[in-house]
């Protein structure tokens, strides 16, 4: 089949090379001139693992290209894949201005039946308005069908995720569309929910909500643990191997952050609102979520005292690990704080760069990092802070204490090194 996939961010470059992988001819379309260039010439602009080499195979196999002609594009594809950014508007909704430039767009040029696709994450009734915005932009009467079908692959594993999916959702309101569909993902083996465009918008919602919902169910229990000496790790272990509750999602630190679970359970909550409905159990998970970097502040200041003019080290930027996605990361938050009481900031991550500024001051290494420093604090959890060498950091520090915001490091080893080390909810 003959796809367009419009928008070459994590999930459009994603999806665009996991149906090339399936056989299918790819073309990605973009407003940022600057992106399809450098996707045309095999270059990733966002870090992802896997995915550059397969971006390369395609291209070199003739499976892929990249184009800003939108008109070309739109009349060459049978379906079309909305795959733009729905980021937050002021009031907590989402934005769906990018999804109604792309309806207009195809509204204009649409030359006989295709099918179009909303992979974006969109509010219940979101399929309805982009047919409306197709139709109201169309000079023929040419028929078309709009099925939603949310993605829900993960930063950082994206291409294994949208390669094994554990389902996928297919909303639809026409057996033509629903025919089609049922074709290009043929080559999957998982199940289907084949359902309304609004149940399937749901879904996508209702997914991100629960599982944010997990973190902070978990994050406020560590908080109790704390108090009562428990550990949390195998409190997420014990319930987790319930089948019905499953362990997944149930990693206590310092809170969810990222471009989909903040954004996300804001539109629900908007849309709960707009309905006159109460969801205040997403509100509570919200609260917790807010107060949580400022939890491990607290920890921090009830070992050192006042945190002015202390010098501390932040690892890890990327709002979680093999990404350089820094939205929402709640490194920053963390950032802010000390800034805020006074602090002078060191930084590293792996794969993001943000340069040096007052008080904040990006380091190349993790040793030049936690040199002469009075406080570690660990908000990314990437596989090469596990091979840090505690005892060598030991001799670098000013005062040796350590404060874990992903629990990830082993409390022994950071006793024996001679550290002070607190993580959430451990005993
Ligand atoms: C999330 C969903 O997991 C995907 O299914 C969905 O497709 C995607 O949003 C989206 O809507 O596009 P993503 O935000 O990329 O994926 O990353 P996650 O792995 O879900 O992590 C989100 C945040 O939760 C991170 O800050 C992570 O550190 C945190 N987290 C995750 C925890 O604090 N504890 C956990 O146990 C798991």
């Amino acid at each position: 089949m003959k796809i367009l996939i419009v928008g070459t961010g994590y999930v459009g470059t994603t999806t665009a090379l996991v149906f090339c992988e399936k056989g299918h001819q790819v073309t990605g379309l973009d407003v940022d001139g600057e992106k399809i260039k450098r996707l045309q010439s095999g270059q990733l602009h966002f870090f992802e693992p896997g995915l550059d080499e397969l971006l390369k195979k395609h291209l070199r196999e003739g499976k892929l290209s990249f184009t800003q002609n939108e008109s070309k594009a739109i009349e060459e594809n049978d379906i079309i894949f909305i795959c733009v950014g729905t980021p937050q508007d002021k009031d907590g909704s989402a934005d769906l201005s990018y999804v109604q430039n792309v309806a207009e767009r195809i509204g204009e040029n649409l030359n006989d039946y295709k099918v179009i696709v909303d992979k974006s994450t969109v509010p219940v009734g979101t399929a309805d308005k982009v047919a409306k915005w197709i139709k109201l932009h169309q000079e023929k009467n040419i028929s078309f069908d709009v099925v939603s079908n949310p993605e829900f692959l993960r930063e950082g594993s994206a291409l294994q995720d949208a390669l094994q999916p554990d389902r996928i959702v297919i909303g639809h309101s026409s057996d033509k569309a629903l025919h089609l569909m049922r074709e290009l993902y043929k080559d999957f083996n998982c199940p289907f929910v084949e359902t309304t465009p609004k149940t399937a918008e749901m879904i996508k919602y209702a997914a991100n909500s629960f599982l944010a919902l997990k973190i902070s169910y978990i994050n406020e229990l560590a908080r109790l643990c704390d108090v009562l000496g428990l550990e949390i790790d195998d409190i997420s272990r014990g319930i987790g191997l319930d089948h019905r509750i499953g362990e997944a999602f149930l990693k206590a630190g310092i809170g969810y952050g990222g471009s989909c679970f903040p954004k996300d359970v804001s539109a629900l909550l908007k849309i709960a609102e707009t309905n006159h409905q109460s969801l205040s159990i997403l509100e509570t998970a919200v609260k917790v979520n807010k107060t949580q970097p400022k939890y491990f502040i607290e920890k921090l200041q009830a070992a050192l005292g006042s945190l002015e003019n202390k010098v501390i080290a932040v690892l890890g930027l990327a709002f979680k690990p093999d990404t350089d996605d820094t939205r929402e990361s709640p490194s920053f938050k963390i950032i802010n704080e000390l800034i805020k009481e006074g602090s002078k900031v060191k930084v590293h991550d792996p794969v993001v760069k943000i340069g040096s500024r007052q008080s904040l001051k990006q380091a190349g290494t993790v040793e030049e990092c936690v040199s002469d420093t009075d406080a570690i604090i660990l908000c990314t959890d990437w596989e090469q802070y596990n091979a840090i060498d505690w005892p060598s950091v030991r001799k670098r520090v000013r005062f040796p204490f350590i404060v874990d915001g992903k629990n990830m490091l082993n409390p022994n080893e950071m006793k024996h090194a001679g550290f002070g080390y607190y993580a959430i909810g451990k005993s």
